[in-house]
């Protein structure tokens, strides 16, 4: 079982942090289709200290979606413990994340996110200062390594156990592959085996099945699912159950997924408001219709409205009509 510090998941599925999508509304219904452990949006340490009111508003959590992580990022020791220290005294988080995977210049050039992964001392002493300052557990998020060159990988897992970190999530891909290539789940397999913390592995978990492989073939602690979950948390659910008993859950109708996208809507509503939300969900809504026909043609209209009655509308009409088409080709059998 996965165990981070004293708080123990009900099972090895982890939501992960994902900018822009792991707010509250989404995260909650990640809990609800069972997810072991979700982790929030990164959140800038400076942002935090300024008390930029957006910032502040990512720290929210909801009770019900404890246990729960909130990553923080930042290139500096002193912002980034004075950070980690609000977090720690103001929110209900379980779990303090630092971010030292995110490979967009604006971060890297700021010695934040995926910066660090070229230097264990530096990971050595930002981490254990954190440790020092705060009382939740202070876990890290890396990539493999910078790039093909600088994979240190293991070295920086050791560095962030020495100091006293309570787990190690790994994204199986340098920073200079982005989102490119395949997720190396060797090396993963190698931090694994080189520090007794726990490891979470990530990297192209598509599929239940490839969760499985993934816990089998590199023995981490628990799986941490990215984009396959987005507007699909059914595959969150698929994925615990598989995991415990094998068998495979029914994929979800449109009618099932378009009410989940409703409800998502609705938390966002009430989270950002009327505007803001129905702007936000365009690309989750992109998301829930994919694969079903004719998604295609209902996405471009979601895209240029901005009511929740004109979303609802298009999207509930859209289902009736893949309804009434499934009757009919049942009947034509
Ligand atoms: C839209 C998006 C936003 C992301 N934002 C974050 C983030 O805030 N913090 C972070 O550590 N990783 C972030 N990531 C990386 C993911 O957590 C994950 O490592 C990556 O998507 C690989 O996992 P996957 O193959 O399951 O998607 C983001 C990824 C995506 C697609």
């Amino acid at each position: 079982m996965l165990k981070i510090g004293n708080i123990e998941m009900k099972n090895q599925v982890v939501l992960a942090p994902m900018a822009g999508v792991c707010n509250p509304a989404f995260r909650l219904i990640a809990k609800e289709f069972g997810a072991g452990l979700v982790c929030a949006e990164m959140v800038s340490d400076k942002a935090i200290l300024h008390g930029n009111q957006k910032s502040l508003s990512m720290l929210y959590v909801d009770e019900r979606e404890k246990p729960l992580s909130l990553q923080i990022f930042g290139g500096e020791k002193e912002t980034l413990v004075e950070a980690a220290k609000f977090v720690d005294k103001n929110t209900n988080a379980d779990i303090i994340d630092i971010n030292m995977g995110c490979p967009v210049p604006k971060i890297t050039k700021c010695d934040a996110g995926a910066r660090w992964l070229l230097d264990p001392n530096k990971i050595y002493e930002m981490v254990a200062a954190t440790v020092e300052a705060v009382d939740k557990p202070v876990t890290v998020k890396m990539r493999i390594g910078w790039d093909s060159d600088h994979i240190y990988a293991v070295e920086n897992a050791r560095a962030v156990e020495r100091a006293g970190g309570s787990a190690v999530a790994v994204h199986g891909r340098t920073r200079v592959q982005m989102y490119e290539g395949v997720a190396d789940w060797n090396i993963i397999k190698e931090v694994k085996e080189s520090v007794n913390i726990p490891v979470i592995g990530n990297g192209d978990v598509t599929t239940p099945q490839e969760a499985r492989r993934m816990l089998d073939e590199t023995g981490v602690d628990g799986v941490m699912i990215g984009r396959a979950a987005l507007g699909n948390p059914w595959m969150l659910y698929q994925t615990i159950q598989y995991l415990e008993n094998g068998t495979l859950a029914e994929e979800p109708s449109p009618r099932e997924k378009i009410d989940v996208c409703m409800v998502h809507l609705d938390r966002l509503i009430k989270l950002k408001g009327e505007n803001v939300a129905v702007r936000e969900m365009r690309k989750h809504a992109a998301w829930y219709l994919k694969g079903m026909r004719g998604g295609g043609r209902v996405r471009d209209k979601i895209n240029s409205f901005e009511s929740r009655a004109d979303v609802a509308t298009t999207l509930y009409s859209f289902v009736e009509e893949l309804e009434a088409q499934m009757v009919e080709q049942s009947s034509a059998v």
